[in-house]
């Protein structure tokens, strides 16, 4: 049942239940006092200030799933406007956050960082609640860092593609079931309903052009996302010592948050037994690898970024792992044309959105980071807080990294020609 898993046949990913907007127990007033406040803030630069004299909140006053995930968005919200929202990166996290929050991310198996759940599937509402979630303009954000409207587009679009995306879930399940049967009409009607979600994905995708302007995202936004691996441009060498107030503090290094992280999109590629690679290894490296004596890493950043998902939702994934057939099921029936013209439309769709999403990367990050380099330095004679990801941008784009820590247009384009792979001919 996907309800064990925490996952909806109506929501999908995204919580069963629309995301509390504020914690019930009067006890969390004052976390939600500074969230509530995190934008004026940020501005004046107050929050590292404001947080260092909160009291250290206990969690045993959270009690449902919805307490406890708006717990992880009001900290992960706390946490990045602290690290980020200073002339330099707060190196140090005091016990006032780093207590709760590693309770709470020890509970919902997700790691002490802002992630794609945070800022996404668990920080929205519906403007209407009688009105469909899959509809971008029926939503809102309950928080942000800059208070941008290019801020909240920015994450509804991916809130808009979860619940889209809802539905292929039943049904790709159901067409797993209908393989392993051998019913192949079903299994073609199937592929050709995720198609079809699949197509309507990318239109979805294109319409952050529609209100997230790319410098805002750039320069203003995406900063506050970064995590602290591979941060040592934007002055986390080592990454972030979590002070819990009793043990001698260690580095910790975790990606920022990404749509990598989102479960809708690796669903796609397992059902459809995609398979990627860690990048810069060809399939004849890896099939040789197999071979040799010298195993090389069989997964890749996309795999690690399950470790960012929600616990229930990565077993999901893993689960349907174990039993996904589709792709063995279309080589075993090559000579239906029905049935692999439909698998090679959905495999072609996800390629065309990997394709896109290319040139918004682009266009958001690449063409952005030149005019953050050209820009003189100091680049206002009063920064904003958190430009540290932004005006750290190399000089070299072979250096620059995603939020997530990629190598970003090498990892992307092979994720891209990996999903046309396993595409089969039949005629
Ligand atoms: C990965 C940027 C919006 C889906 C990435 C990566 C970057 C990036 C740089 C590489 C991983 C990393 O290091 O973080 C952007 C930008 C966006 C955007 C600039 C908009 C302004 C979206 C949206 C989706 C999406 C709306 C939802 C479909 C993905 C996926 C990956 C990824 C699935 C993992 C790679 C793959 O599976 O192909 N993104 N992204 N992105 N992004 Fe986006
Ligand atoms: N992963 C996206 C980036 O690198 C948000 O900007």
């Amino acid at each position: 049942r996907i309800e064990d898993y925490g996952i909806s046949a109506e929501n999908g990913f995204l919580p069963p239940e629309p995301p509390l907007e504020i914690l019930p127990d009067p006890y969390y007033a004052k976390w939600e006092t500074v969230v509530a406040n995190l934008q004026p803030l940020l501005l004046s630069k107050r929050v590292r200030a404001v947080v260092d004299t909160m009291p250290i909140l206990a969690t045993d006053h959270l009690e449902t799933d919805a307490e406890w995930r708006r717990a992880y968005v009001v900290l992960v919200f706390m946490l990045h406007g602290y690290i980020w929202g200073g002339d330099k990166p707060a190196e140090i996290v005091p016990p006032q956050l780093t207590v709760p929050l590693l309770q709470v991310c020890e509970r919902l198996e997700l790691p002490p960082v802002a992630t794609y759940a945070g800022v996404c599937l668990w920080n929205y509402r519906s403007i209407f609640p009688d009105e469909p979630t899959d509809d971008l303009d029926n939503l809102a954000c309950l928080q942000t860092f800059t208070g941008s409207l290019d801020e909240q587009w920015f994450f509804l679009v991916s809130i808009a593609l979860e619940a889209r995306g809802a539905p292929s879930i039943p049904l790709m399940l159901q067409a797993i079931s209908a393989a392993r049967r051998g019913e192949t009409p079903v299994v073609t009607e199937c592929l050709q309903q995720l198609a079809e979600i699949l197509d309507g994905f990318t239109a979805l995708l294109t319409r952050m052009y529609d209100n997230c302007d790319p410098y805002v995202f750039y320069n203003r936004i995406r900063p506050y996302l970064a995590g602290s691996k591979n941060m040592a441009d934007a002055g986390l060498p080592n990454g972030v010592l979590y002070d819990d107030g009793q043990s001698t503090p260690q580095y910790r290094q975790y990606g920022g948050g990404s749509n990598a992280q989102s479960s809708i999109i690796q669903f796609f590629d397992i059902v459809l037994g995609v398979e990627h690679r860690p990048t810069g290894v060809t399939r004849n490296d890896q099939a040789s690898a197999n071979t040799n004596e010298s195993p090389r890493p069989r997964h890749g950043f996309i795999h690690e970024m399950r470790e960012y998902m929600p616990g229930p939702h990565r077993r999901f994934l893993g689960d349907v792992e174990s039993v996904a057939n589709i792709r063995a099921y279309v080589e075993a029936h090559r000579s239906n044309s029905a049935l692999c013209v439909a698998y090679d439309a959905c495999l072609s769709m996800l390629r065309v959105m990997r394709d896109k999403h290319i040139q918004i990367v682009s266009r958001y990050i690449i063409v952005q980071s030149r005019g953050a380099r050209n820009a003189s330095q100091p680049m206002e004679p009063n920064q904003p807080a958190a430009t540290n990801l932004a005006t750290a941008a190399p000089k070299d784009n072979k250096k620059l990294r995603g939020t997530g820590g990629t190598a970003l247009i090498p990892f992307l384009k092979q994720a891209r020609d990996e999903t046309g792979e396993p595409a089969i001919d039949s005629w």
